[in-house]
């Protein structure tokens, strides 16, 4: 893969954003009365208006040969077929198989057909959870099992948490499910006190199951098992594990029987619908995660086959591009106008941080473009409260998503339509801003001076001109839901294809965690810490007087 800045489409975008850069996306709209019908495309229960970008034909027209010449149809077929698009790790990329139709029974990867084991699993992990909710599987006193915490970080965490979150409207009522991630003995401090042992089951969910969080988190479940009187012989009426590593896991003392698979073709932060998604299982039963599974599988179909033009990810992928790398976006914000989706920016960030935050080329050369933006967010409305400020009259231009169901769950009064009136009022609002002379009328209506309109009108401007997104979806359902996280994957992958990257590595948090190691080890030892830098040494000791 070459860097970006070779295609020809690249180089016309740079000159074209000179072009655009005084044009204003009202004149835009003014002067093409089919704008909203013409920038809008549907797939797998999601509407994408993306009319409010800084876009016109001839914008769409670059993006769209900007993909073209980053050979982005050859990159969908090969991550597809099973090509080891992971280079780094010489792996495949297969988190679609997954989800793959029941149409389909043969995808092999390295001469094994993946999809009889991914069906194997999804046979496996539907009678744990009929096991669980109908009572066969009980606890070591012979219970049944009221609850169920996942033990796991990053990719084996935010996934399921936040579709589980999601889904909470699906929920079965029997069991509730719990989230353990952090180290910080208070995570799991605070949620074993919520439960009793003899009716809780732990699921361990670590692809590498040598993850320290994750370890020393099940390590501290096994020990408060074992004190609130689970005997040892009854421990793996307690724990399951989700793992690639069947070997660790069973070294670790989990029963052979409990361990559900996961394998190496499928990266952490694409892992929620394999095993790692069983905790969204037990949560909202089997039916659910199929139908999660299938609005997935739509999106997948979608990305794979829908014209360039009307394709959801690649559009979306491509206006990520033309506002980081050529009108210098440091972040791109998602804001869900839903309330069981808070947690969504938290997993998308996961999601295409760890993918796209690279720095070289597949062929390993250095990029010589900007690659993935910060991503961040939070539920609407709480954020206009916030940190919308900063959207609407900062220095910064931050492209936002809007993501809005068009109907709720809970009906309340009238909060549905006070939520997403306010959801379009902040597309809106960072279209259209307000003017001097506007901020100056205001003042004069109302009353003020003109030496108060001097002095407060300038305040008062927002720049507007400021590009969002709006995906809209009937309802949130496990269908939606699916289809939507599928996006934001493929969306990754787009972008990453497109600055010349491999988007299925993570090299970066490995040096965080071996010197963790070694200041562990000085935090608990008498070491000789004097050839370490002098701010780490006084904080050594800082912790160490105060142990
Ligand atoms: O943070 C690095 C990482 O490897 C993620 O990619 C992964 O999702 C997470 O740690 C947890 O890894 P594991 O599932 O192997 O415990």
């Amino acid at each position: 893969m070459s860097s970006p800045t070779q295609h020809s489409a690249w180089q016309a975008l740079a000159q074209h954003q000179q072009e655009m850069a005084s044009v204003k996306m009202t004149e835009l709209f003014a002067e093409d009365a089919t704008r909203a019908e013409s920038f809008k495309a549907s797939a797998a229960g999601w509407t994408l208006d993306y009319s409010k970008n800084r876009a016109n034909a001839d914008t769409m027209k670059w993006l769209l040969q900007l993909v073209e010449q980053a050979g982005m149809k050859s990159a969908i077929t090969g991550m597809f077929q099973g090509d080891h698009i992971n280079n780094t790790e010489d792996r495949s990329v297969l988190h679609v198989a997954l989800r793959a139709s029941k149409a389909q029974d043969s995808l092999l990867v390295d001469g094994v057909n993946v999809l009889d084991e991914v069906r194997q699993t999804l046979a496996q992990m539907e009678q744990f959870v009929e096991q669980l909710h109908s009572g066969t599987w009980q606890g070591h006193s012979g219970k049944k099992i009221t609850d169920v915490v996942s033990i796991g970080i990053g990719g084996s965490y935010l996934g399921p948490k936040v579709v589980a979150e999601a889904l909470t409207p699906y929920k079965k009522d029997d069991i509730k499910v719990h989230f353990v991630a952090n180290i910080d003995g208070s995570d799991i401090t605070e949620k074993l006190k919520l439960l009793n042992a003899e009716t809780t089951v732990f699921i361990v969910s670590s692809k590498s199951f040598g993850t320290l969080e994750t370890l020393y988190n099940a390590n501290a479940a096994r020990a408060w098992c074992i004190a609130e009187g689970v005997p040892e012989a009854d421990i793996k009426k307690h724990f399951a594990a989700v793992s690639s590593n069947v070997e660790k896991a069973v070294k670790f003392g989990m029963a052979e029987e409990n361990i559900f698979p996961m394998w190496d073709w499928v990266g952490g932060r694409y892992s929620l619908w394999s095993a790692i998604g069983l905790p969204i299982a037990v949560a909202v039963g089997m039916d659910n995660f199929y139908e999660l599974l299938d609005g997935a599988y739509a999106m997948d179909e979608h990305f794979k086959t829908a014209p360039f033009a009307q394709n959801l990810p690649v559009i979306m992928g491509a206006l990520g591009v033309w506002y980081s790398n050529f009108h210098n976006a440091q972040t791109h914000a998602l804001i869900p106008y839903d309330h069981y989706l808070r947690a969504m920016p938290a997993h998308i960030q996961q999601l295409d941080m760890e993918s796209n935050g690279k720095a070289n080329l597949v062929d390993g050369s250095g990029v010589a473009t900007d690659t993935g933006p910060i991503i961040w967010g939070g539920a609407g409305t709480n954020g206009q409260h916030a940190y919308h400020q900063l959207l609407h009259q900062g220095t910064r231009l931050v492209p936002v998503d809007f993501i809005a169901p068009l109907k709720t769950h809970n009906p309340v009064a009238d909060h549905h339509a006070q939520l997403f009136a306010n959801c379009l009022s902040q597309s809106q609002a960072l279209m259209v801003g307000k003017s001097l002379a506007q901020a100056e009328k205001e003042l004069r209506d109302a009353g003020a001076s003109e030496a108060q309109v001097a002095a407060i009108a300038p305040h008062k401007v927002i720049p507007g001109n400021r590009p969002s997104n709006t995906l809209l979806t009937e309802q949130l359902t496990p269908f939606s839901t699916g289809s939507l996280i599928a996006l934001y994957e493929h969306r990754t992958f787009v972008q990453g294809t497109i600055w010349g990257i491999n988007s299925f590595d993570q090299w970066g948090v490995e040096l965080g965690k071996v010197l963790g190691t070694d200041v562990y080890q000085r935090l608990v030892t008498d070491t000789d810490n004097s050839q370490l830098d002098a701010s780490t040494q006084a904080l050594i000791a800082a912790f160490k007087d105060a142990q």
